[in-house]
Parts: structure tokens; C-alpha cells; sequence
């Protein structure tokens, strides 16, 4: 019999997962394009998405320390079960520290946050332009070490999925 997560945390995940595409996508082009009413449209968008997903992860983490992970089928080699357990920790990490470097910097920046065109989302913080630049910096590089372990852990989903062929991918599917 399969083990698997629940479906709840499953289809957070898969939200978490598309939102964190999109994200890192609009992020890179909207900051490439020059200016323009689109890249405009695409920095909104950008803000009110990690919004969301900044919410998504926090109700992620809630739902996983209240029911945990499910137990594996097989016995996983104990330095590979410690390495994912570091790498899923650390992607739940930068998942909280970068939209909150990202909504800090552009409140010392550019506030107010329009969520969605719907209203604004103030921030009162005080700080100054080097501050400013240095969460920016710390946000680029967070995502770029997000981006990075993710690949890794989408190769690890498919190394198990077609090598060792021992259950795990078939947890969050
Ligand atoms: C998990 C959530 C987020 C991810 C993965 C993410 C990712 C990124 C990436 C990849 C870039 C491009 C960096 C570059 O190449 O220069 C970027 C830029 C930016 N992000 Fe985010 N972001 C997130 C959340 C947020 C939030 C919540 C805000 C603000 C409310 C925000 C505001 C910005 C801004 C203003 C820039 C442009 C910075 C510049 O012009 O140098 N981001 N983000
Ligand atoms: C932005 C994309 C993604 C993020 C941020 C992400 C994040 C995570 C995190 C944090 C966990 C740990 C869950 C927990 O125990 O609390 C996890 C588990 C898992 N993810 Fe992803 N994931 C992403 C994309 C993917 C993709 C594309 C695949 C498949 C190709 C995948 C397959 C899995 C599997 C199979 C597990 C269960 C691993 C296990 O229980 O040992 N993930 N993911």
C-alpha cells in the first residue's frame, strides 16, 4: 500500500510549488524588461503573488507541525533522509525570508504594497537607502539559493521516481 501525505498538504504543496514558478519568472523578467506600463503590471503582480504565497507557506508549516510527514515504505539511506530533511527546512526557510525582505525593501522604497489593485498594504518601517539595498540584495540573493534548491529537489523527485523507484515521489502525488 502507498503512503502518502494528506491531500491538503499535497495540494499545498502544488500551490506553494506554481506560485514559487511564477514568482521567480515575473521576478527575473520584471527586472530585465526596462521600463513600461507592463513591467509595471508585473512588479504588482509580483508583490501581491509573494503576498500570497508568503500566506500559503505560513499555513504550509502550520499544517506540517500539526500532522507531520508520513512514515517511508522502505528505510531511506540515513545521510539522504538528513540531507532532505535539511534541503525541505531550508526551502520553508527562505520561503518566510524572502517575502518578508521583499515586502520590507519596498516599503522603504515604494510603499505602499497594492495588494491585487484592491488596497494598499502599508508597512511602517523607518530605515535608510542602504538598508533599503541591502534587503533587496539579501531578497535576489535568497531566491537565487531558493531557485537553486529547488532544482535540486526536483532532480531528487525524479531520481527517486525513476532509479530508485521506492515510493517517495508517490508521497506528494
Ligand atoms: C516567495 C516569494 C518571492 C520570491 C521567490 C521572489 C523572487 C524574486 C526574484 C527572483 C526577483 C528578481 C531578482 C533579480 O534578478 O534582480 C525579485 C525581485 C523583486 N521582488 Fe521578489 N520575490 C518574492 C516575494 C516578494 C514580495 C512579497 C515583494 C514585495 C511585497 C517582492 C518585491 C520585489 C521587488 C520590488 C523586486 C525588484 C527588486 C529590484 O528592482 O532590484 N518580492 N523577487
Ligand atoms: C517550487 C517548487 C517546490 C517546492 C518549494 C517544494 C517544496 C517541498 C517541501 C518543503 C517538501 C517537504 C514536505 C514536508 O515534509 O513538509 C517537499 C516534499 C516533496 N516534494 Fe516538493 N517542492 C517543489 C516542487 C516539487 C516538484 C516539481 C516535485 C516533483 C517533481 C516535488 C516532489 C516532492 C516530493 C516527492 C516530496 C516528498 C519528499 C519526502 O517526503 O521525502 N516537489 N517539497
Amino acid at each position: 500500500m502507498r503512503i502518502h501525505y494528506s491531500r491538503l498538504q499535497k495540494s499545498l504543496h502544488w500551490l506553494h510549488a506554481v506560485l514559487l514558478v511564477c514568482l521567480i519568472l515575473l521576478g527575473v523578467s520584471m527586472t530585465r524588461m526596462g521600463e513600461g506600463a507592463l513591467t509595471n503590471q508585473f512588479y504588482e503582480a509580483h508583490k501581491s503573488l509573494g503576498i500570497v504565497a508568503f500566506v500559503v507557506v505560513l499555513v504550509r508549516l502550520g499544517v506540517r507541525i500539526v500532522s507531520g510527514a508520513p512514515p517511508y515504505e522502505r528505510a531511506l539511506d540515513p545521510r539522504m533522509l538528513v540531507m532532505a530533511k535539511a534541503a525541505h527546512w531550508l526551502i520553508y526557510g527562505l520561503c518566510l525570508l524572502i517575502p518578508l525582505a521583499g515586502y520590507a525593501a519596498t516599503s522603504l522604497c515604494c510603499k505602499p504594497v497594492m495588494f491585487f489593485g484592491l488596497g494598499p498594504l502599508p508597512l511602517e518601517l523607518d530605515g535608510t537607502q542602504a538598508l533599503m539595498k541591502r534587503l533587496f540584495a539579501l531578497h535576489e540573493t535568497a531566491a537565487i539559493g531558493l531557485a537553486l534548491l529547488v532544482c535540486g529537489h526536483i532532480g531528487m523527485a525524479l531520481y527517486h521516481r525513476f532509479i530508485m523507484r521506492d515510493g517517495v515521489f508517490e508521497r506528494m502525488t
